[in-house]
């Protein structure tokens, strides 16, 4: 027997008006990492998230990146991170050769604890010796408790950073997350709600950091007819042609929103009456985007475990993933300090995202939900 189609967790998701902007990047020649489409791309992405500065990256990870070299990050120094989140937030903390600090999440929202927060950087600052910045997490397309971060981050004069790269399309307040802290980064890698296949933006009402920012991510050229270099760059700049792409997606970021909604919206419908499984809540801040549905199980009232569901998934071609395992759960973290812990430790073994890709058909989501109903009590 012939093996369903697979089904994937959030495939990407074109919507054929990216063509036209990839044929204006064609006929005019810059085939580059830059041109008009770089140029449009930047401004029409920072008017959507209501920005003054937006700065097209090869990808999110190098947006942090360079938001830490601007700040001075360096070898003995701290930056916090949310525990609770891809690898990707806090590795360029190490490439600066800086030391993270994770915190841990708070269990309404999944996201960075502000009391831990506020803890962790009163302890830090009695020992003299604060970090050099937070950065904050917007987990799965929902937004962290960002004025009480916000806040707190201010009390000490610490730079806030919103990962904001699963969090595109979400609000908090009327406000898109990435936009009320010092910087804030995006990503279009090809599992996000809107994709270049991949590629970043780093947005911030700093011009001071987006134009340091713009001039590491091209080697750090000096303005000079020659090749002449003070600092060390970066190849970071995203191509004409992949902000073609972006200007496309950008148009239907707000479907798509509205798409990924629905799906959670039919998978807790239909499955929210199941004992022991709950849905990642939505905090009353704001809209996730709902970039991944993701659910946990308790194993004693549901009758399996989570990884019993992913893998009966699986065995049906359905890709389903546990959610994040937490960074100082992680081999390569294990020397790192951590606040708390336990909040993450615990969604890490019984969460699991759902297939949410705004292309997911509704005969599709029904199979989905079809054996996870089946693995409920046997
Ligand atoms: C929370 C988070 N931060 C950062 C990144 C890094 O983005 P990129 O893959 O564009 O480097 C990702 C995703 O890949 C992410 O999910």
């Amino acid at each position: 027997m012939t093996k369903p189609e697979r089904i994937y967790l959030s495939p990407p998701h074109m919507s054929g008006l990216e063509w036209q902007f990839i044929q204006k990047a064609f006929e005019s020649g810059w085939v580059a990492p830059l041109g008009p489409q770089v140029d449009a791309f930047e401004r029409e992405f920072a008017d959507y998230v209501g920005v003054k500065h937006a700065l097209a990256l090869s990808s999110g990870t190098a947006a942090i990146h360079l938001a830490l070299i601007h700040l001075d990050v360096g070898r003995g120094d701290e930056v916090f991170v949310s525990t609770l989140t891809f690898a990707a937030s806090a590795n360029p903390v190490v490439y600066q050769g800086a030391k993270p600090v994770f915190i841990d999440s708070e269990p309404h929202s999944w996201n960075m604890d502000p009391d831990l927060l506020a803890e962790a950087l009163k302890h830090k600052a009695r020992q003299g010796k604060l970090p050099k910045a937070v950065i904050v997490v917007h987990l799965y397309g929902q937004a962290a408790n960002l004025d009480t971060i916000l806040d707190i981050c201010n009390r000490y004069g610490v730079p806030l950073i919103e990962d904001a790269a699963e969090a595109l399309g979400a609000t908090y307040r009327d406000c898109s997350p990435g936009t009320l802290g010092w910087a804030g980064i995006f990503s279009f890698n090809g599992n996000k709600i809107i994709t270049t296949s991949g590629g970043g933006m780093l947005v911030s009402d700093d011009a001071e950091l987006i134009a340091h920012a713009r001039k590491l991510a091209t080697q750090a050229r000096e303005p000079a007819p020659h090749y002449e270099h003070r600092e060390i760059g970066y190849n970071y700049r995203l191509s004409n042609i992949l902000a073609a792409i972006g200007r496309g997606q950008l148009r239907v970021l707000d479907e798509r929103v509205r798409r990924k909604r629905e799906i959670f919206e039919h998978y807790h419908r239909a499955l929210g009456d199941l004992p022991g499984l709950e849905f990642m809540p939505e905090a009353p801040w704001g809209r996730a985007n709902r970039w991944l549905t993701v659910i946990t199980i308790d194993p004693h009232q549901f009758g399996a475990t989570r990884e019993d569901v992913r893998l009966a998934l699986e065995a049906e071609n359905i890709e389903a993933r546990p959610i994040w395992k937490p960074m100082h759960l992680q081999p390569v973290y294990r020397d790192a300090e951590v606040w708390g812990g336990a909040v993450a430790e615990g969604l890490f073994q019984c969460g699991l995202c759902l297939p949410s890709g705004s292309s997911l058909t509704s005969e599709e989501q029904q199979r989905v939900i079809q054996i996870i109903r089946r693995c409920c009590n046997g």
